[in-house]
């Protein structure tokens, strides 16, 4: 497995990260002894990289990743877990909490849940708009200092935020969506990343499956599957999105490959500062995944990828209108 460094002091990370998200609920139901298989192949394939959300499932997340951990020795994964999103007992969202005293409150129950001392990377999911980024990165420097975390980490956050973070504290990576269909970051927040040294973990590579080759427009989303709420899933939006795919899929094809595998090598051949995060829930999923590091793109395939999916050529935006008002990454 190629190892990379992330940011300027951050961990050595596989070059693929494993998403965790799907196995708790946020793509419909999951099955826990084939999720905990996944992330067992995904370690015994050489990634290092497990990547949850303490509000994944409301801890159920955490608490699937550490069965799975339990038994394995602490230096062959990394933790990435994200904080501060608030959840109510009917599934919903509400708001964020970055206060210093929240996120020492979020990591005591993340640690115990986890069953682990330290955390790799932790990081706000989103910027609470009630708390200066400066004060939450040095609470995350002061759990740095304490041992409890050894990186810090931003999500979902733009450029002047990206600045004011690095400006208290070394910061390791952003973890954002960038996808051949969500592009967003290209002009102001990548360039930002990478003249102050900062990673990019990407999430979303295969648009929540969209362009994994294996959606169809007759899959329903199950109830709560995010799928069921994104624009681009929608009436309309989808034949159009689908459409691209079908693009992508004679590309694929002529290479000897599947769609998801183009779409996750894209975003790796977009830069050696970018690590994609694969949402991989079963097995074999994750091994498509992972077959995508063997796929060279040439100057001419990526120029062929750019005609088939142009910049901006998706239907329907990223997040539903209420979630993207949370979002610095979008102001
Ligand atoms: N920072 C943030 O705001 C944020 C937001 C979202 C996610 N994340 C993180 O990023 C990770 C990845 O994001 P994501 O799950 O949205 O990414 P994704 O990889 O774009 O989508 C994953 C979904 O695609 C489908 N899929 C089809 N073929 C696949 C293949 N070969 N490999 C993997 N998935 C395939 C699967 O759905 P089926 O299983 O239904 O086929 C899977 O659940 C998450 O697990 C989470 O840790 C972070």
């Amino acid at each position: 497995m190629e190892m990379r460094r992330l940011g300027k002091t951050g961990p050595q990370v596989s070059a693929i990260g494993l998403g965790c998200m799907g196995m708790s609920g946020m793509y419909g139901p999951a099955d826990r002894a084939e999720s905990i298989a996944t992330i067992h192949a995904a370690l015994d394939a050489g990634v290092n990289l497990l990547d949850t959300g303490d509000f994944y499932g409301m801890g159920h997340n955490e608490m699937l990743i550490g069965e799975a951990i339990k038994d394995i020795p602490r230096e062959r994964y990394l933790l990435s877990v994200k904080f501060g999103a608030l959840r109510g007992p009917d599934n919903t969202w509400n708001g964020y909490d970055s206060r210093p005293a929240a996120i020492r409150n979020f990591l005591a129950y993340t640690l115990t849940r986890l069953g682990v001392d330290h955390i790799d990377i932790y990081r706000p999911a989103r910027l609470d708009p009630n708390v200066p980024i400066e004060e939450t990165v040095g609470a995350l420097a002061d759990l740095v200092k304490a041992g409890y975390i050894r990186h810090i980490g931003l999500s979902e956050v733009g450029a002047e935020t990206i600045r004011r973070a690095a400006g208290v504290a070394p910061i390791a990576d952003l973890q954002i969506e960038y996808s051949l269909i969500s592009r967003g970051i290209e002009d102001e927040i990548l360039p930002t990343c990478r003249e102050l040294g900062i990673d990019i973990t990407a999430y979303g590579v295969l648009s929540r499956g969209l362009i994994s080759g294996h959606w169809q427009k007759e899959n329903a989303a199950a109830k709560g599957d995010f799928r069921g709420f994104s624009p681009r899933f929608q009436e309309g939006n989808v034949d159009r999105n689908l459409a691209l795919v079908e693009e992508l899929r004679r590309i694929a094809e002529t290479k000897g490959v599947t769609v998801a595998q183009i779409a996750i090598a894209w975003v790796a051949a977009q830069g050696k500062d970018i690590v994609p995060l694969v949402g991989a829930r079963r097995r074999d999923r994750l091994r498509e995944s992972l077959g995508a590091l063997d796929v060279k793109l040439t100057a001419d395939d990526l120029a062929a990828i750019e005609r088939a999916v142009p910049k901006g050529a998706a239907a329907g935006a990223r997040y539903p209108e209420a979630q993207l008002a949370h979002m610095d990454s979008e102001k």
